[in-house]
This record gives structure tokens, C-alpha cells and sequence, in this order.
């Protein structure tokens, strides 16, 4: 089971893995978005309670019309190939961003399977889809204002109004396609993040690939601003801590 709770993904790199292979860029998105199933069902696999997943950014409408479009038809082509798999795999399913611009059948697909799957107690799958990481902050200050005018804004408040607070922050955010840049993702979310940036295309992207990232991302010292000696001493505390209450239950002859 990893200790990495969250796991955020740039899914970076189709439209130059399919110009290197003299493909058009779309060509790309079509094998890229063959990899995600096995990703997610990979997350499931590591025990790992939050995936997040970056489809489209609010940048990306800069896009041309004809890639754009491909990325919203792969979104539903996805749903309605996965959508029993996810209720079976009990997989609770939403998008962040901005979705009311899609196309309505999108949209009701979308909202049909976040609440089939609202009762699901395992992993946490979320689209990022027209999304931006500022927006997200500006539209969670907005409400919070709207919802109380006088309030200071606390860093729990901010916490709360993201779009999927129960994701929690992330653990680990990967990008692949070689890039080394976080282009608007999970800017609250991410800021005790690490980072691992690999020089892979996302449609050459493979759970085994996934599996050592994690295994080595698990390795690293989280110090969170404190010192090396700090970290170890509070692990020690916490070891501590649980010896003494096995201790107090009396129940160290099943340990
Ligand atoms: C990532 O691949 C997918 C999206 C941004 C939607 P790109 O399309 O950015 O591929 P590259 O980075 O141009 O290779
Ligand atoms: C980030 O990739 C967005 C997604 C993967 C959806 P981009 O390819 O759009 O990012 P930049 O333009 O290289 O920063
Ligand atoms: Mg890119």
C-alpha cells in the first residue's frame, strides 16, 4: 500500500510522440487516451486513494477547432467505454473545470456517471477538464464571499471550496513528455507536492513505468519545512505513541 495519497498526472507529450511518427498531432490523443484506463486501474491497484488526471486546460482552447473537438470526443468516448468498469471497480468519479462549455450530451454523460458512482467508497478519479488552477482558486474566494461577505478567508476555507476538497493535497504530481512546468494544475493543491517529471510520451506511458515512480517518490523524505532530525523524531514519537496504546489495551500478546 503507498503512502502517496494523492496523485496528480500532466498527461503530456501526444502531439509530438505522433509528429515524430509522422502522424497528425490528434493521432496522438487517440493512443494517449488509451493509457488512461490502465493508469487508473493501476492507481487502484497501489492502494493510492486520489488520482487526478489533466485532460484540458483553459489554456488549451488555443488549440485548433479540430484538436480541440477530438480531446471533448475522446472525454465521452471514455465514459461510455468505462463507465460500468468504474461502478464496478467502485471508482467515485467527477470533472473539475469548467464544463458548461462542452457539448450537452457531454455534459449529461458527465453528470450520469459522477452520480452513479456517488456512493462508491474506493478510489477518487477526477478529470481535469477545462480546467485551470487560478480559476479554481478565484471561483473558491468568490463563494466563499458570497457565502459569508465578512469573514476573513482562512487557508481551511480555501481548502474546502476546491472542487474536490475530499481529494485532499497532492501527494505526488507526475508529468510526462519531458516538460518541466506545472502549467496551472493543482496550484493549491500541490504546494507540498513532489515532483517527477519523465521524459516519456504519455501514450508510451505504462503501469510498470507508474509502479517505479511510485516506489521511488515513496522513498524520499517528506520534511514539510522541518529538519532531517525533526522528521525522524516525530516518527519516533508516533512509534512511541502507537507502542503505548497497544500497551494500554492490553493487547501486546497479539502484536
Ligand atoms: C497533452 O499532450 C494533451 C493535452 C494537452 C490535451 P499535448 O497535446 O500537449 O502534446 P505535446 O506536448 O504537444 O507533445
Ligand atoms: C498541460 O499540457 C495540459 C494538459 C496536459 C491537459 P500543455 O501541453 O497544454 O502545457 P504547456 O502548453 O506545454 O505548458
Ligand atoms: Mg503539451
Amino acid at each position: 500500500m503507498s503512502n502517496l495519497k494523492h496523485v496528480a498526472i500532466i498527461m503530456d507529450g501526444n502531439g509530438r510522440w505522433a509528429n515524430r511518427r509522422l502522424r497528425p498531432r490528434i493521432w496522438g490523443h487517440v493512443r494517449g487516451s488509451g493509457v488512461v484506463s490502465d493508469i487508473v486501474q493501476s492507481a487502484d491497484d497501489l492502494g493510492i486513494r486520489a488520482l487526478t488526471l489533466y485532460a484540458f486546460s483553459t489554456e488549451n482552447w488555443s488549440r485548433p477547432l479540430e484538436e480541440v473537438s477530438t480531446l471533448f470526443k475522446l472525454l465521452k468516448k471514455f465514459l461510455v467505454k468505462e463507465k460500468d468498469r468504474l461502478l464496478a471497480n467502485n471508482v467515485k468519479f467527477k470533472v473539475i473545470g469548467d464544463i458548461r462549455s462542452l457539448p450537452a450530451d457531454t455534459i449529461e454523460l458527465i453528470e450520469e456517471v459522477e452520480k452513479t458512482t456517488r456512493n462508491a467508497t474506493g478510489l477518487l478519479l477526477t478529470f481535469a477538464f477545462n480546467y485551470g488552477g487560478r480559476a479554481e482558486i478565484v471561483r473558491a474566494i468568490n463563494s466563499l464571499q458570497i457565502e459569508n461577505p465578512d469573514k476573513l478567508i482562512s487557508e481551511e476555507d480555501l481548502a474546502r471550496s476546491m472542487y474536490r476538497p475530499e481529494s485532499g493535497d497532492v501527494d505526488l504530481m507526475i508529468r510526462t513528455g519531458g516538460e518541466q512546468r506545472i502549467s496551472n494544475f493543482m496550484l493549491w493543491q500541490a504546494a507540498y507536492a513532489e515532483l517527477f517529471f519523465t521524459p516519456t510520451s504519455w501514450p508510451d506511458f505504462t503501469p510498470e513505468e507508474f509502479r517505479k515512480i511510485i516506489d521511488n517518490v515513496s522513498g524520499r523524505e517528506r520534511r514539510f519545512g522541518a529538519t532531517s532530525s525533526r522528521v525522524a523524531l516525530k516518527q519516533t514519537l508516533s512509534q512511541a505513541e502507537k507502542n503505548r496504546s497497544i500497551f494500554s489495551q492490553g493487547t501486546l500478546h497479539h502484536v
